[in-house]
């Protein structure tokens, strides 16, 4: 039987979901699932029973974002700094993530998993792929830039979130989707991760709700100012080549035509190369993962 399909909202749960539904709906919500460790404590479980109800309470709530149509949700399941902890809670959480994401991850397509992950280590890792694009000459230092780091990062293939939620009270961010967050609404929730309920969910979405309109306009003219860059950079490209060709840069009539063209090309032989780079780093990836499978095989 389903894990997350089981079970149907109440009658309540489902009539507020519809009236939330007809507000602005996030698309992609991220949690950082925090407070196992208090939760145990407080219902003095042993500390790897708290830790198995916070995998729990994921499929529980997915079902619910499945219910109000959020079509991808992305999870903090476990940091690079967790493995400082004491060896046994590491290997339960090993063996619990093993047994409870196998599990969620066949019957699921909208859930991400962030898994021994930081975001620092995760942008550090992307600026040194563009390097090794520059130094293979597949590109350009020119081509550089915010948009091709995008798509450098492990989360190239989904939309930025618009809603983070962290739970347990704590108010930071402890190194998650750092780069993907600057336009997200942060909810910042005190009930501990076990113990998370739909109408928790409910109130964050409203909060993102009444944010909305704000969100939006941050967005949109984030993404104005970074084509506007973009242009700004090739246009100082043509007016070199102008100058080298020795054409004036303020442009008479057939000059203009000649900035024109050039313009055109260079944005054509960008996109070609940012292209062929693209090709390989995934290829590069693909070896790294292979290769890596062999050695644990
Ligand atoms: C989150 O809960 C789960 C992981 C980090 C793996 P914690 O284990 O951090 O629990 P608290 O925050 O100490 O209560
Ligand atoms: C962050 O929680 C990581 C996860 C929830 C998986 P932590 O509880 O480990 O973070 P800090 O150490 O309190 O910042
Ligand atoms: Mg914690």
């Amino acid at each position: 039987m389903s894990w997350i399909r089981e079970g149907e909202l109440t009658i309540i749960e489902r009539f507020c979901a519809n009236i939330i539904k007809a507000g602005p709906m996030p698309k992609h919500v991220a949690f950082i699932m925090d407070g196992n460790r208090r939760y145990a404590q407080k219902c003095h479980v042993e500390r790897q029973q708290g830790h198995s109800q916070g995998f729990d309470k994921l499929a529980q709530t997915l079902r619910w974002c499945l219910n109000l149509g959020i079509r991808e949700v992305t999870v903090y399941a476990f940091s690079i700094e967790n493995f400082k902890r004491s060896k046994e809670e590491v290997d339960g959480l090993m063996d619990l993530a093993r047994q409870k994401f196998s599990r969620l991850l066949e019957e699921q397509c909208f859930l991400n998993v962030c898994f021994a992950y930081t975001s620092r280590h995760e942008i550090s890792n992307a600026v040194r792929e563009m390097a090794w694009g520059v130094e293979q000459g597949l590109l350009e230092p020119s081509d550089v830039s915010e948009s091709l780091l995008d798509k450098c990062l492990y989360t190239n293939n989904s939309p930025d979130p618009d809603l983070l939620i962290r739970t347990s009270g704590e108010v930071r961010l402890s190194d998650f989707l750092l780069w993907q967050t600057s336009h997200s609404c942060l909810v910042f929730q005190s009930v501990l991760w076990p113990e998370y309920t739909f109408w928790n969910l409910c109130e964050a979405i409203l909060r993102f709700q009444m944010n909305y309109n704000a969100l939006q306009k941050a967005r949109d003219s984030y993404m104005e100012e970074r084509r506007r860059q973009q242009m700004e950079r090739d246009q100082a490209y043509v007016t070199k080549k102008l100058q080298q060709e020795g054409c004036s840069p303020r442009g008479a009539h057939g000059d203009s035509r000649r900035r024109r063209t050039l313009l055109q090309k260079c944005t054509a032989m960008r996109e070609e190369r940012i292209q062929g780079f693209l090709q390989a780093l995934e290829h590069k990836r693909a070896d790294f993962f292979e290769r890596l499978c062999t050695v644990s095989a």
